[in-house]
Order: structure tokens, then C-alpha cells, then sequence
């Protein structure tokens, strides 16, 4: 049987002047999965989230959401639809502590920020211990307790990826993007962060929708795996059928094959 879609990515287009940047692309990523989007340098990839993400219009096709045509949606209005991806902390946000950071976050009403509701005598008591409660359970379920009083701009590359993480856990998230987060992560905390996302999936019920180079990360954690090549969805499957079709070896890991063996 066919499992439930939560994003559905309809004969998509999208050229820049005369080139196509991603074509005529149809995929879906099923509620509840880790799905892995891999593929060379130019694929598509990072055009095709944004498209997803709401930052960019499709020439053509269709987006859906949890069965919602979300095409024409801004990128507030996807997020408050559930539909989320990472952002890096903020400059401006690096003086701040990791649990304000987290408290910075949108509480999950659309429209409505944290900061404006700072403004408002009579909510905000209310509303800051709501988001500090949050923030807090937050940052203990990614085990960052030991930092949370520490300044983001002191953590280390992977506790911030893992803030990052945590700042997709602060609003009801359905599904969250997460385009190239491990890049520059060491190998240990990339298996923080693998094992988190991990348990937000198994625990929370988070769908992930992921861009990676680090093949071995997508092994670990993606099922399926999407593969673009030159625009175009070529095949989709467990990472384990990919790396051992000689196809898309070719296609895709080129001459790179060591790397994956
Ligand atoms: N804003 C843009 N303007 C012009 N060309 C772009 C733009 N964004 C991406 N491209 C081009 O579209 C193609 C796909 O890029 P991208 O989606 O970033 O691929 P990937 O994320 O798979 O590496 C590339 O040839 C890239 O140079
Ligand atoms: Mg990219």
C-alpha cells in the first residue's frame, strides 16, 4: 500500500534564463519518513527545498502539503502550515544564550512573534514562561542542558547544528527540511546530530525531508533515498539498492565511486 504523502512535488519546473535548474520533477516523501535527496554539485536539489520551502516559484507544477496545494504559499505561511527548514543562528543572535535562542523562535501562532508579544502588558508573563517552558524541555530532549546558559556564539559547530534543530522543535512542525546541515560537523557530533533527528522522527513524529552530502549519514538515516542528476528525479530506493546499482553509481557517484563502496 501506498504510504500517506506529506509533501508532494507535482511536474515541477524551474529554469534560471536558459537553464533548467530543476525538470519536470515529481516526487513524494511520505508522512513519518526520513527521506534522503541526494545528487552532484547542480542537480537541483537546493532549488527544488526552496521551491518546497516557499522562497522560490516554480515555472510550473505543483506543491502539495499534508494534501494542501501550498504553490502559491509564502515561505510564514508554509511554516505555519507546519512545514519547516533549518536556518543557521543568526550573527545577531550569537550574543544571545541557547535558551533564548530557542525562545526567539515563532511560537506557532502564524503572524505572531515572540518579540511582539513582549510588547503587549498582560501576555507576556504568560507567554514568556509558556516559551521558556518549551525552550527548556526543548533543549533537554537534544541534551544541551549542561549549555543552555551559555552564548550560541560560544557553541561549538555541532551544538549549534543541534540548536538549529531545536529551533524547528519550538513550533508545530509536520515536516522539516534540512538542507546540507552537516557540513563541517566532526564525526562525533555528527552522530549527536544523526541520533537526534533520529528521535524526533521515532519519538515526535517529525517527517524530515534531507539534502546531504555525507553518504554515510544518509545511509544511516534516510529511507528512501531521492537521487537527482541534471534536474530530474533518477531513482529513489534504500540507499543500499542505490549504491549497488552500477546506473546510478555512474551517474551520480562518477568518479567518487571509493567513496561510497
Ligand atoms: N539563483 C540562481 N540563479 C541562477 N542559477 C541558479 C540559481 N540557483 C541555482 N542555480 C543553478 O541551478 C542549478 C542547480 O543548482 P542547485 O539547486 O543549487 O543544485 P544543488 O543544490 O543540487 O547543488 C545549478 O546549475 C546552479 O548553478
Ligand atoms: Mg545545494
Amino acid at each position: 500500500m501506498e504510504k500517506q504523502a506529506i509533501i508532494d512535488v507535482k511536474a515541477v519546473n524551474k529554469g534560471f534564463g536558459g537553464l533548467k535548474a530543476v525538470s519536470n520533477c515529481s516526487l513524494s516523501v511520505a508522512k513519518g519518513s526520513i527521506t534522503g535527496l541526494i545528487g552532484p554539485n547542480g542537480a537541483g536539489k537546493t532549488t527544488l527545498f526552496n521551491m518546497v520551502a516557499g522562497t522560490l516559484m516554480p515555472d510550473s507544477g505543483q506543491i502539495l502539503f499534508d494534501g494542501k496545494d501550498v504553490t502559491h504559499l509564502q515561505p510564514h505561511e508554509r511554516f505555519a502550515e507546519g512545514l519547516l527548514r533549518t536556518f543557521q543562528i543568526a550573527h545577531e543572535f550569537s550574543h544571545m544564550t541557547a535558551l533564548e535562542n530557542l525562545m526567539m523562535v515563532p511560537p506557532g501562532q502564524p503572524g505572531e512573534r515572540l518579540i511582539d508579544a513582549w510588547f503587549r502588558p498582560g501576555k507576556t508573563a504568560r507567554v514568556e514562561a509558556e516559551v521558556r517552558k518549551k525552550a527548556n524541555e526543548v533543549i533537554e530532549f537534544l541534551h544541551l542542558g549542561h549549555v543552555k546558559h551559555e552564548l550560541a556564539g560560544n557553541l561549538s559547530g555541532g551544538q549549534k547544528k543541534l540548536l538549529e534543530l531545536g529551533r524547528t522543535m519550538m513550533v508545530d512542525a509536520k515536516a522539516v527540511l534540512l538542507d546540507e546541515v552537516a557540513a563541517g560537523v566532526n564525526r562525533t557530533l555528527l552522530k549527536d546530530l544523526a541520533a537526534n533527528i533520529k528521535r524526533m522522527n521515532t519519538e515526535l513524529g517529525y517527517t524530515f525531508f534531507v539534502i546531504e552530502h555525507d553518504m554515510d549519514l544518509i545511509a544511516e538515516l534516510c529511507d528512501p533515498v531521492i537521487v537527482m542528476a541534471q534536474g530530474e528525479v533518477i531513482a529513489e530506493g534504500p540507499m543500499e539498492e542505490l549504491r549497488n546499482n552500477p546506473e546510478i553509481v555512474e551517474a551520480y557517484f562518477g568518479t567518487a565511486v571509493e567513496d561510497v563502496a
